[in-house]
């Protein structure tokens, strides 16, 4: 039996300790906005937050992150979550979609380490983040954009 706590509650799950975060997000929990791309840890689309650090589910497995807060795209929602939702509409992120909720789930981890993050810190955050539509001109102006709205709102640290 593995214990996962996911998006404030606890599931006790009939699981093998080794299998994927990502396996059972998806495909026990139905949690299916994190996405499956490579499995082996190259383009981001399975980024969740474990207490609060981005990690690649693909890779994570469950017995590794019993006990520890895992956060998904359908309930990240932290004023830096928000800030970086609005964004990516405000600035018409999306294009296919697929990559995006990795995408986000980066962008958040990047923006409560590092609130005004340049160009260069967006790009070296965000670089193993693979988008096949190439949004990531549209992605670092969103980035910028929720930075300078919560700098408005008085800052995040
Ligand atoms: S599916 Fe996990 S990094 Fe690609
Ligand atoms: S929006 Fe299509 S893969 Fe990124």
């Amino acid at each position: 039996m593995v214990t996962l706590f996911v998006n404030g509650e606890s599931h006790s799950l009939d699981i093998e300790p080794d299998m994927p975060l990502l396996w059972a997000l998806r495909d026990i929990l139905g949690l299916t906005g994190t996405k499956y791309g490579c499995g082996i840890a190259v383009c981001g689309a399975c980024v969740v937050h474990v207490n609060d650090k981005p990690v690649r589910a693909c890779i994570t497995p469950v017995d590794s992150v019993q006990g520890k807060a895992i956060t998904t795209i359908e309930k990240v929602s932290s004023p830096v979550a928000k800030a970086v939702q609005n964004a990516w509409e405000e600035h018409d992120v999306v294009q296919c979609g697929y990559c995006q909720s990795g995408q986000i789930m980066s962008a958040i981890a990047l923006l409560e380490n590092n609130p005004q993050p340049d160009d260069a810190a967006i790009n070296d955050a965000m670089r193993d983040n693979l988008c096949r539509c190439h949004t990531y001109v549209r992605i670092r102006q969103a980035i910028h954009s929720a930075a300078r709205t919560l700098a408005d709102q008085g800052g995040v640290a």
